[in-house]
């Protein structure tokens, strides 16, 4: 009987290795743009999808002691494992996130009328899911902010490709600031696991880009990150309105 080959290949996408890469730079850079950022805005707000790129921007604020408020939106439909991080920050940095839920009655009124699996239908069902149960939210979260930041990066899609470290959110009337976005994924990881940051047990599952449950699955090895996102969707309709 002959042995069975050796996988050396895994099957579904894994975290970067970030062995010898050094960050030093990147890191000092990141405090300067955060302290920037502070010191020019009052209010300031980070959207934290409790992704590692969040996580990162997260501890970062909390390190610098910088008075930036942590939303996150908790659309009802987030995985369990997502959710896990919300006490593992509380008890990391003594940091409440708020958490912004959909309106009840909206959202089971949707439910109600085009079932759970709505999103699958239609784009358009699938962009009224997420209008009601993230940008709505989110509305709510940044009403009365004058600056919010994210954990995009350009890397992370093609449609990111030009994004900028500072944009205005004109809709908002407010500025709105990327602060990792000309970090690579080896780079954020890097300093994740530096510090040891608590992060979403999913990407040990193979997910690299981290949504709602229904909305969200694990993509293969060499596959595009994104491509467990609204994996049912055309590439090019793959946004759901929070980064417009
Ligand atoms: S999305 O538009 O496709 O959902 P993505 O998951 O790449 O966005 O996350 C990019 C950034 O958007 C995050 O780093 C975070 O700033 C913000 N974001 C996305 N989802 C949420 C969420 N549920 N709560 C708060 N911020 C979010
Ligand atoms: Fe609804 Fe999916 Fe959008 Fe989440 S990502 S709000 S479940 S359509």
């Amino acid at each position: 009987m002959t042995d069975l080959p050796i996988m050396k290949q895994p099957l579904f996408w894994t975290p970067p290795a970030t062995d010898g890469l050094d960050i030093a730079a990147k890191r000092i850079e990141l405090d300067d743009r955060l302290q920037r950022i502070a010191g020019e805005f009052g209010d300031v707000r980070l959207a934290s999808s409790l992704a590692v790129e969040d996580m990162v921007l997260t501890d970062a604020l909390a390190r610098l002691r910088l008075p930036v408020t942590v939303f996150t939106l908790d659309t009802g439909c987030l995985h369990a494992e997502t959710l896990a991080l919300l006490p593992q920050i509380h008890a990391r940095y003594g940091l409440t996130v708020a958490a912004f839920a959909p309106d009840e009655a909206t959202a089971a009124a949707f439910v109600a009328e085009h079932g759970r699996g709505a999103m699958y239908e239609s784009v358009a069902l699938r962009r009224q899911c997420c209008q009601i149960r993230k940008i709505d939210p989110l509305n709510r979260a940044l009403a009365g902010a004058d600056a919010w930041l994210t954990g995009q990066r350009r890397e992370q899609a093609a449609t990111r490709g030009l994004l900028p470290f500072a944009e205005q959110d004109t809709a908002r009337g407010m500025a709105k600031f990327n602060p990792l976005f000309d970090w690579s994924e080896a780079e954020v990881w890097a300093y994740a696991r530096a510090a040891d940051l608590p992060l979403n047990a999913l990407y040990a599952q193979g997910y690299p880009s981290i949504g709602c449950e229904p909305c969200t699955r694990p993509v293969k090895a060499g596959e595009d990150i994104r491509a467990g996102r609204w994996w049912w969707e055309q590439a090019d309709s793959k946004e759901c309105g929070l980064h417009k």
